[in-house]
């Protein structure tokens, strides 16, 4: 038997994790698999809902790291992980993304010559001001298995001359969470509950530092959002991130009550708001992707992404981050002006049984 410890420990980190635990679980002759939660992320809407959503088994290990500087962070990350990887000898570390998380569980996995597979590998921003652009870089450098999930990844991985038999393309395991649950995020009941219209409301997240780190930025967006706000109803769901920068600023003034302000939602629900939204204005990674495979308009507010293939072939446009011309581009769309997509290759729902079975034989070779 091998042992395989997975890595989890932001809200995106959960959505790419739960299809490979539940890929693996045939292969239970094979691997012993066990779960460890960092506790990057740890409410209750941005990390238990997530576990009893997707059907994921209880942490193994929950090593209860938040807070603090990045390097407090990651350093906090890799002393508490270590000390997993010495007690329980695992042949694998799985770790998902680019978040603090997976850099640093896979820097401790590496200086023990534990074997590492990362799942989105490849992904590239070109902006190392990006925290994770660092982080991806990082685990990539010392992964042993590289999963990609697009065209880019390969091309970038290429670039850098990472050798060849580490690299599979097997596509995008958090389009497999989405397909998995399909019938589930149909049968929530949100809009009602929300008082909502399909296809007549528009859906907000912000959350990457560059926009919500700075006040005069953040009070401009909730600017933005309170104008838009005057002609159609908008849905923002925040981050605990920019919730707490918000509660930082002067007061806006009153909001428009067509603005909703809202908790993180849980998964089921928050893909149920976006798969019938009009447009969605986000800076996300993952909604990114999410928006591309359901056809649905996505507005990037940033300069850059690491998921060209949503703009290259899916619905996303990147508006960069001046938001007089962001709202140029939402208002073409609202008058019907919708860029048509498709998807990119493999984001098929079955990413994640392409990831296991490339383990079972890499491992047991
Ligand atoms: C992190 C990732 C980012 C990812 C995002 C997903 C890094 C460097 N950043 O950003 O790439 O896009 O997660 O959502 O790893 N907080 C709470 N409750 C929570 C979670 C966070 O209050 O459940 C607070 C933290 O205490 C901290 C702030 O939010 O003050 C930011 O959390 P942190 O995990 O450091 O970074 P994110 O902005 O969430
Ligand atoms: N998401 C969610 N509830 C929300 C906001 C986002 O379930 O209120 C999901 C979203 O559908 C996607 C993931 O969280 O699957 C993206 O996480 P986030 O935007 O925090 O991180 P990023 O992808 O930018 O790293």
């Amino acid at each position: 038997m091998k042992k395989i410890i997975s890595v989890v420990g932001t809200r995106p980190n959960f959505i790419k994790i739960a299809p490979i635990i539940r890929a693996l679980k045939p292969y239970s002759d094979q691997f012993t698999h066990l779960l460890c939660h960092t506790g990057q992320h740890f409410d209750e809407k941005m990390s238990t809902v997530f576990f009893d959503e997707l059907e994921m088994p209880k942490p193994d290990f929950f090593l209860g790291i938040n807070q603090g500087s990045h390097a407090v962070q990651t350093a906090g990350i890799m002393v508490e992980f270590e000390k997993v990887l010495l007690r329980e000898k695992p042949d694998l570390v799985i770790v998902p993304g680019d978040v603090n998380s997976t850099m640093a569980c896979s820097l401790a996995a590496a200086k023990l010559s534990v074997k590492i597979a990362h799942v989105e590998s490849g992904l590239r921003s070109f902006d190392r001001d990006m925290p994770e652009e660092v982080n991806r870089i990082i685990t990539d450098v010392i992964s042993d298995y590289l999963f990609v999930t697009e065209e880019s990844g390969l091309k970038n991985l290429k670039n850098e001359g990472v050798d060849p038999a580490k690299i599979f393309f097997t596509g995008n395991t958090m389009i497999d969470s989405l397909v998995y649950f399909r019938e589930k995020i149909k049968r929530s009941s949100t809009l009602e509950t929300l008082g909502l219209e399909e296809g007549k409301y528009i859906i907000v997240t912000f959350h990457r530092p560059s926009n919500v780190d700075n006040d005069a930025g953040l009070s401009e967006i909730i600017a933005f959002l309170n104008n838009l706000a005057g002609h159609h109803k908008v849905v923002f769901p925040i981050h605990p991130r920019t919730k707490s920068n918000l509660q930082k600023l002067p007061s806006a003034g009153a909001l428009n009550p067509n603005l909703l302000l809202l908790n993180p939602l849980g998964y089921f629900d928050f893909l149920k708001l976006i798969g019938n939204a009009e447009v969605v204005i986000t800076d996300s990674g993952g909604i990114q992707e999410e928006t591309t495979f359901l056809g649905v308009p996505c507005v990037t507010v940033r300069n850059n992404t690491e998921r060209p293939s949503t703009v290259d072939v899916g619905t996303n446009i990147l508006a960069g981050t001046n938001l007089a011309n962001v709202s140029m581009i939402v208002q073409e769309i609202l008058k019907g002006n919708k860029k048509q997509g498709r998807l990119s290759e493999l984001w098929d729902g079955h990413a994640a049984e392409r990831v296991v079975a490339i383990l079972s034989k890499q491992i047991a070779s």
